[in-house]
């Protein structure tokens, strides 16, 4: 049945609006510094299963949990000294721990599909804080978009796919970062990449002092998110070309006379990963437009690169 999903603004009365739908087992869409999170009581078995069906999300698919600070987050899962080192150095901001699920959580078991492991981050965007602050209590939220498609990095995005099948969205701005967290599994002193995220490995790693354990096969993720097409465009995808077909338009990294729109015309990988899900977006209805398909040129695997790439080799995946 279709609602309407309200506009809200960002100042004290839309947020304290959108903490009161929280509270009453609504949906919300809010900004975070990655993309937009569609929000649910993570203790609220119906709420969290309201979240799966507005995206079309198979229930398999666990959902990260969004609290305002560590000491929240110690309510719901179990910390190493490793996973307090981490927290300690990139929180709040784009990094998810998969940490041990407390067994007095008190999280709805849709939240983690059962796992007996919780996702759990502190996101640094002021209005997505302002609204954990604001509600009190834990937050799910995976991307606000129906599931497969590309992540939002502004409301018009998530009212492109949403619009009707949700409570409410805050009206912020776009995403600074613009790709989802990274997300680690820390089992005590073993800290391992589940997904290529806003903070790098690299970062990861001069922090750790040690190299950390990289996905292996990417046909058998440890992260039931990480199934390979997703990220998905009407248009056909192809990687690492520099030089577009005919038939193609392309996707420019760096200076590239013939792109039809650019993630980053000065190489800047920061600009490119802000830029990639709204560029996605265009790129595919102009290539719509002309039934042409998108070419991307070659991005660096390094930084930020791994993420772009992950998500790029995502949406070009053959579904
Ligand atoms: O930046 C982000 O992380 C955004 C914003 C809204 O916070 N959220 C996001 O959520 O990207 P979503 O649902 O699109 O991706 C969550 C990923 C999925 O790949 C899921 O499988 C994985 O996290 N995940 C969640 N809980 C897990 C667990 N217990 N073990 C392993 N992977 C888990
Ligand atoms: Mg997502």
């Amino acid at each position: 049945m279709e609602q309407k999903t309200a506009k809200l603004t960002v100042d004290k009365a839309g947020m304290n609006r959108a903490a009161e739908l929280l509270a009453a087992g609504g949906l919300v869409a809010f900004p975070t510094e990655t993309v937009y999170g569609l929000g649910a009581d993570a203790r609220n078995d119906a709420a969290v299963a309201a979240i799966y069906a507005a995206k079309g999300r198979p229930g398999f698919n666990p959902l990260i949990v969004h609290v305002a600070d560590l000491a929240v987050a110690e309510k719901y899962a179990t910390f190493s000294n490793t996973a307090r080192r981490l927290a300690a150095a990139f929180w709040p901001g784009p990094l998810s721990l998969v940490l041990p699920l407390r067994a007095d959580a008190g999280l709805s078991e849709r939240v983690t599909a059962g796992l007996d492991s919780v996702a759990i981050r502190v996101p640094a965007h002021p209005l997505g804080h302002g609204l954990l602050m604001a509600f009190g209590g834990p937050v799910a939220a995976p991307s606000a978009n129906i599931s497969g498609r590309v992540s939002p990095t502004t409301p018009a995005h998530v009212l492109d796919g949403l619009d009707g099948r949700i409570d409410a969205v805050l009206i912020g701005g776009a995403c600074d970062v613009g790709v989802e967290s990274t997300i680690l599994s820390v089992v005590g002193d073993t800290v391992a990449l589940l997904r290529a995220g806003g903070v790098t490995i690299e970062q990861i790693e001069t922090l750790l002092g040690a190299g950390i354990r990289r996905p292996a096969d990417p046909d058998t993720p440890q992260s039931p998110g990480q199934i390979a097409s997703h990220y998905a465009p009407a248009a056909l995808i192809r990687l690492n070309a520099t030089t577009p077909r005919t038939d193609e338009v392309l996707l420019g990294f760096g200076e590239h006379p013939q792109a039809e729109l650019n993630l980053s015309p000065r190489g800047d990988l920061a600009e490119a990963a802000a830029n990639l899900f709204a560029m996605l977006r265009r790129i595919d209805a102009i290539a719509t437009t002309q039934e042409a398909s998108i070419a991307v040129a070659p991005i660096p695997m390094q930084g930020l690169g791994l993420a772009i790439n992950d998500r790029l080799t995502r949406a070009a995946a053959p579904r």
